[in-house]
């Protein structure tokens, strides 16, 4: 008996699908991808990337983590950072958090969560630089408030990166975004913290 032979037939189904409205699809996309976009996003399976934004396979390079963090040593996100810019040439690069965040929840709780919450310090390194303003908010306002300073927070840390430094240095048509999406009404919000140069990072960094 095959093992999880649901998802095998689910499989089956979805590329028997597309091939009868695009016989070529997989042939076409199996030879290259060029993918304009790198998304930064939560783990959590009600934020799909390509399908919050409705675009097929091959259109958007993805790295998810638990509370879409980027942290400056992390291998695994620095190198597909690296891969996105240097070989694909995305020109857009989306850090994607969300309301309602597991992670963000769990940073903001004063309570043993394990191995976790090594990775969760990160957060609430974010909820110390933006103690005044979450103090300052409604206490039911705070989570969703901490999602997005988390985003923007995660944006600079890309935009810090060696492989954003020099690709801005070198030229590159590259601008980082910060988004946030409900999934209580599936609608992506801009938090308006796009930075596409050096300068922008700068600016953005002495003014808080
Ligand atoms: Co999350």
């Amino acid at each position: 008996m095959k093992t999880l032979k649901h998802l095998f037939d689910r499989n089956l189904a979805w590329a028997n699908e597309i091939k009868k409205s695009d016989p070529d699809f997989f042939s076409q996309l199996s030879k290259q991808q060029a993918p304009e976009y790198l998304w930064i996003g939560c783990s959590d399976s009600r934020v799909p990337a390509n399908q919050i934004v409705n675009l097929p396979p091959g259109e958007i390079f993805v790295h998810r983590n638990i509370a879409n963090v980027v942290v400056h040593t992390d291998l695994n996100c620095l190198s597909v950072i690296h891969f996105a810019v240097e070989v694909l040439k995305v020109k857009h690069i989306i850090v994607c958090g969300h309301y309602g965040c597991g992670g963000i929840k769990a940073a903001m709780e004063d309570t043993d969560h394990g191995l976790i919450d090594n990775w969760l310090r990160h957060i609430k390194d974010v909820s110390r630089f933006n103690a005044q303003a979450l103090e300052e908010a409604k206490p039911e306002d705070r989570q969703n408030l901490l999602c997005e300073f988390n985003v923007i927070e995660q944006v600079r840390n890309v935009c810090s990166t060696s492989v954003i430094q020099s690709a801005w240095k070198n030229g590159a048509n590259l601008s980082v975004h910060g988004w946030v999406y409900s999934i209580e009404n599936g609608i992506i919000k801009d938090l308006n913290t796009s930075m596409s140069s050096h300068e922008q990072l700068l600016e953005a960094n002495s003014a808080h």
